[in-house]
């Protein structure tokens, strides 16, 4: 089984190349079903996530070719299938977005229920009040769902709650419907706002995208594009909290600054110094690092994907810091692992207290979702000795040459298979 090393290392130094973000490629691999020509997408990344997306497209007819390691070539003129299989579906519970281009490109649509997670349940009551809303025939049974409908017509939709993936899925039936949609509460993230831009260019109608209104109006048929995807966010934050961590001066370059805002506002609070430039942003870490409050919301505001790895940042604080999870109801399995390490974290429904400044210690440790594994490596780099991390197939969802990256920064870091 692969596992990764960490010993103590250095404070790190120098920069490091961002890539393609990983939930905006995801939506928009899904949304190349909707055209029927060539379409090329430019830096994507190469995780497992987009492995599985890509199968999934091609289970259902679609013919992808990687014309290189980030570079791929999709066209979907003939689709075979409107089921999504079970496996494909319990593997990546992001698959659940081929259900809104599936509903407008074929009229039909079956998939197997998206499995939850260590992170919550992961319901997807909005993607189908949604799809209710356009006019699809929705039935769920005990592990999958359908929806049909002999053509989808516009509506306006509000959601509970601004859901990423039920905002994209909806997005994408209604660029196919009869006349104009209206999606009420939408989420607002980069990545909606790359999908949608994407959409455009494959000839769509989609305004609003970064705001709580978005407006789509149906049009008859989708052409071709080619569209660079944007950088990863959460990918770029993790390395801006390593210069944090470890008191190092990091660069992350091929970035948005601006989607970067919620994480460089918690940098500057915590005493680190961050220099913004048009498409890098460069941490200078402070060891005596001053306490924090972080509580996750929906963006703009602080991404629930940065809490885990600014837990382990706030175990160096020396003083009381805290986190409020708002999004995801058990996003804090990582407690128990920091804990090992000899962390200070009280955890109380969604809340976490973290009292700083103690050194944490090399331990052997699991990785239990995506982010948790990338705060384990944070830890790792200051802990005394050596930190094993094993089901790291969880980063490697998430993260493209993740040992390779932080080793360009001076990090004691090492992949073994035993
Ligand atoms: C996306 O997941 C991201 N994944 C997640 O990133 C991210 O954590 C999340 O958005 C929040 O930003 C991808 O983009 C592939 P949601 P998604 O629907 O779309 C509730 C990572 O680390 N909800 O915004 O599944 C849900 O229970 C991953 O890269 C409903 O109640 O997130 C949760 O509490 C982890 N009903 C909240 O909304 C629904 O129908 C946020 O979920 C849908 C969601």
């Amino acid at each position: 089984m692969e596992k990764i090393i960490v010993k103590k290392s250095p404070a790190l130094r120098g920069s490091v190349r961002i890539s393609g973000s990983k939930n905006a490629a995801l939506p928009i691999l899904a949304a190349s079903i909707l055209g029927t020509e060539d379409i090329i997408l430019e830096d994507v990344p190469d995780l497992k996530d987009i492995e599985i997306m890509i199968e999934v497209l091609e289970s259902l007819g679609s013919k992808v070719e990687k014309l290189e390691k980030n570079k791929v070539l999709v066209n979907s003129k003939n689709l075979t299938s409107y089921e999504t299989n079970y496996e494909l579906m319990n593997k990546m519970r992001a698959s659940f977005l081929v259900m809104g281009p599936l509903l407008a490109r074929m009229g039909k649509t079956v998939n197997s229920l998206p499995g939850g997670c260590n992170i919550g349940s992961r319901p997807i009551d909005l993607h189908l009040k949604g799809f209710e809303a356009l006019g699809a025939k929705v039935v769920c049974y005990d592990d999958g769902v359908s929806a049909s409908c002999n053509e989808l017509v516009g509506n306006v939709v509000y959601l509970d709650f601004p859901s990423v993936g039920a905002t994209e899925n909806i997005i994408m039936a209604a660029t196919l419907a009869k006349g104009e949609t209206v999606i009420e509460n939408a989420a607002k993230e980069p990545e909606i706002v790359d999908l949608a831009n994407f959409l455009r260019k494959m000839g769509a109608i989609v305004t609003g995208a970064g705001t709580s209104t978005i407006v789509i109006k149906g049009v008859k048929e989708l052409k071709g594009c080619t569209h660079q995807i944007i950088p990863d966010r959460i990918e770029a934050g993790t390395f801006m909290v390593s210069a944090a961590i470890s008191g190092g001066d990091v660069s992350v370059e091929n970035i948005i600054p601006s989607h970067m805002k919620p994480i460089t506002a918690k940098l500057i609070e915590a005493g680190n110094k961050v220099i913004e430039s048009d498409d890098k942003i460069r941490v200078i870490g402070n060891p005596e690092g001053i306490p924090i409050n972080i509580k996750t919301l929906p963006y703009p505001g602080f991404p629930t994907d940065m809490q885990a790895q600014f837990l382990a940042l706030m175990t160096s604080l020396k003083g009381k810091s805290t986190v409020i999870e708002t999004v995801f109801e058990n996003r804090f399995m990582h407690v128990a692992q920091l804990t090992k390490m000899g962390a200070d974290i009280e955890v109380n429904d969604r809340k976490a207290l973290v009292t700083g400044g103690r050194p944490l210690r090399g331990e052997e440790v699991i990785a239990t979702d995506l982010r948790a594994g990338a705060a384990l490596i944070l830890a790792g780099l200051v802990a005394e000795g050596k930190t094993t991390i094993s089901d790291i197939y969880h980063i490697d969802r998430g993260y493209e040459d993740i040992e390779e990256k932080f080793r360009g920064l001076g990090a004691n870091i090492e992949r073994i298979d035993e």
